[in-house]
């Protein structure tokens, strides 16, 4: 097949594109490179330079290309800066998918999967979060990867587009080759960020809270490797392809680990000491989410292979250092 990618310069884009490239399709890349590395996007992939809220830019590539369908990884995903900049994620999140959007229905193109959170869900207090469960995002990121996602329901409705929709939990880890992983600038999240640490790049690392009303005060989060989220966007967009209907899934191991509980596996994992330093709560931050991902294993036979926090820092600490 022949997919486009937005945002392949990315870290989970970029990650997806090299195993669809090992697999043998033909991959397409359109990164602006605010956030992306144009040297993490695959030598075999086509770049294009530009920024998907371009109509006649994406009309352009849609034409030439003519691919089966877009993997559309291309937003602004931080939290914290959501929080503070809310005007950046609506313009580039909302704003630019909608153009996004109107140039894949002037080329006809059919099949969309998304990037999309757990974020959308807010601060929900069960054991497993599914599918069904109302969402009701606490910070702005969350609520325009929630717009996102309606809008492009409602446009396959009018077009006669189908899409999948992956609620991701805590992405981390790196392509075996250590040729890409995560680098975000500046880095807020707290595997990399516990890494830098153990490293000797950062003196210590700040746990944003430990007065939560979880069992050791910390933040839980359900942490699934990178390279098995990119597995599920190549089985969605096969399943796109084979006729499946429009579907949202969640992405995650279905089980959650603490702040703490990380930043012990991580001294593990690398021998080294990490320094912890209790701070202030983050904004917007969601006491605990932890994923049940049991319809994206029925749908799309998903099973991911990184099921172990250890496996998945490893991975991690043996890309970047
Ligand atoms: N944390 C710290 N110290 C740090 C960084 C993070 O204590 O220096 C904590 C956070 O408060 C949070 C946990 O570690 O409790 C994980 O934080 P990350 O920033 O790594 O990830 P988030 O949970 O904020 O965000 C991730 C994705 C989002 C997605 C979200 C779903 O980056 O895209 O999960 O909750 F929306």
């Amino acid at each position: 097949m022949k997919v486009l990618v937005t945002g392949g310069a990315g870290y989970i884009g970029s990650h997806t594109v090299y195993l669809l490239i090992e697999q043998g399709h033909d991959v397409v890349v359109v990164d602006n490179l605010v956030t992306g590395h144009k040297q993490d996007v695959h030598p075999d992939a086509k770049f294009y330079y530009g920024n998907i809220g371009d109509y006649p830019l994406m009309v352009d590539i849609l034409r030439k290309e003519k691919v089966d369908g877009l993997i559309h990884f291309a937003a602004y995903s931080l939290v914290g800066e959501s929080m503070s900049q809310p005007f950046k994620y609506y313009e580039n999140n909302v704003s630019a998918t909608n153009v996004m959007l109107a140039a894949m229905a002037e080329c006809g193109v059919k099949q969309l999967v998304f990037s999309s959170t757990a974020a959308t869900y807010g601060d929900v207090n069960v054991p497993l979060i599914t599918e069904e469960m109302p969402t009701h995002p606490t910070n702005p990121y969350g609520q325009t990867k929630l717009a996102m996602e309606q809008m492009i329901a409602w446009h396959g409705q009018a077009y006669g587009m189908r899409h999948v929709a992956f609620r991701y939990f805590n992405v981390a880890g790196a392509h075996s080759s250590g040729r890409i992983y995560e680098k975000h600038d500046p880095e807020t999240h707290l595997i990399p960020l516990v890494l830098e640490v153990a490293a000797g790049v950062r003196k210590q690392i700040y746990i944003f809270g430990d007065d939560y009303a979880t069992p050791d005060g910390t933040c839980i989060r359900d942490y699934i490797h990178v390279m098995d989220l990119a597995v599920a966007h190549v089985k969605a967009m096969n399943y796109l392809i084979d006729g499946g209907k429009s579907m949202t899934f969640n992405l995650g191991n279905g089980e959650g680990f603490s702040v703490r509980q990380v930043i012990e596996a991580a001294q593990k994992v690398t021998g080294r000491e990490i320094l912890t330093h209790v701070s202030d709560r983050r904004q917007g931050d969601p006491a605990k989410l932890i994923a049940s991902s049991l319809l994206a294993t029925e749908t799309l036979n998903w099973i991911p292979q990184y099921p172990s926090i250890e496996a998945i820092i490893e991975s991690a600490w043996k890309a970047a250092y």
